[in-house]
C-alpha cells in the first residue's frame, strides 16, 4: 500500500498525472471516499494529463461519461446505486473492459466485480480542510 498526502487540488491532479504514466493498458481505478474527498478532482487530473479539454464533472445522473484524449477515459459514478446487482444491470462488467482508463467513483457499490489488476484509491479528509490522505492498493475487492 502506498500513502500520499495531497495539500491542494493541484497536488491531487499531479498524483493522477504521475500515476497515469505507470498505468497498464485497460487500467481500472476504483475510487472510495466521502462526498468532497477529491475523487472527481483526481479524475479531472487524469483527464488533463490525457489532453482532454472538455469539463469533467461527476456523471451523477448519467452514471457514465466517456471522453477521448491520448486514449479513452471512461468515468463512472455509482453514487446512486445501492447494490452490486444494479451495477451489473448497468453493464459495468463490459465497461471495466473498456480500452484506455476506467475510473469508478463510489466503487464500494460494485464490490466483487473488479478485475485483479484494479488499483483501489481511498480518499480521506483530515479535519484541517485542504489536505487529503490518499492510499493506493492493487487487488481484487
Ligand atoms: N487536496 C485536495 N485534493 C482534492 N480536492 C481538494 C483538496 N483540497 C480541497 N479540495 C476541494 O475538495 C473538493 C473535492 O470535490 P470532488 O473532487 O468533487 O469530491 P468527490 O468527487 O470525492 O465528491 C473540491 O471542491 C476541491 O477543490
Ligand atoms: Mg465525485
Amino acid at each position: 500500500m502506498t500513502e500520499f498526502i495531497s495539500h491542494s487540488p493541484d497536488d491531487t491532479h499531479r498524483l493522477a498525472a504521475d500515476l497515469l504514466e505507470r498505468l497498464p493498458p485497460r487500467a481500472v481505478i476504483a475510487l472510495y471516499g466521502d462526498l468532497g474527498s477529491g475523487k472527481t478532482c483526481f479524475v479531472q487530473g487524469l483527464a488533463m494529463a490525457m489532453g482532454i479539454t472538455e469539463p469533467v464533472t461527476s456523471p451523477t445522473f448519467t452514471l457514465v461519461n466517456e471522453y477521448m484524449g491520448t486514449m479513452p477515459l471512461t468515468h463512472i459514478d455509482l453514487y446512486r446505486l445501492s447494490q452490486p446487482d444494479e451495477a451489473l444491470a448497468m453493464g459495468i462488467e463490459e465497461l471495466l473492459e473498456s480500452d484506455g482508463i476506467t475510473a469508478i467513483e463510489w466503487a464500494e457499490r460494485a464490490e466483487g466485480l473488479f478485475p485483479a489488476h484494479t488499483l483501489h484509491l481511498r480518499f480521506r479528509t483530515p479535519p484541517d480542510g485542504n489536505s487529503r490522505i490518499i492510499t493506493i492498493e492493487e487487488g481484487v475487492s
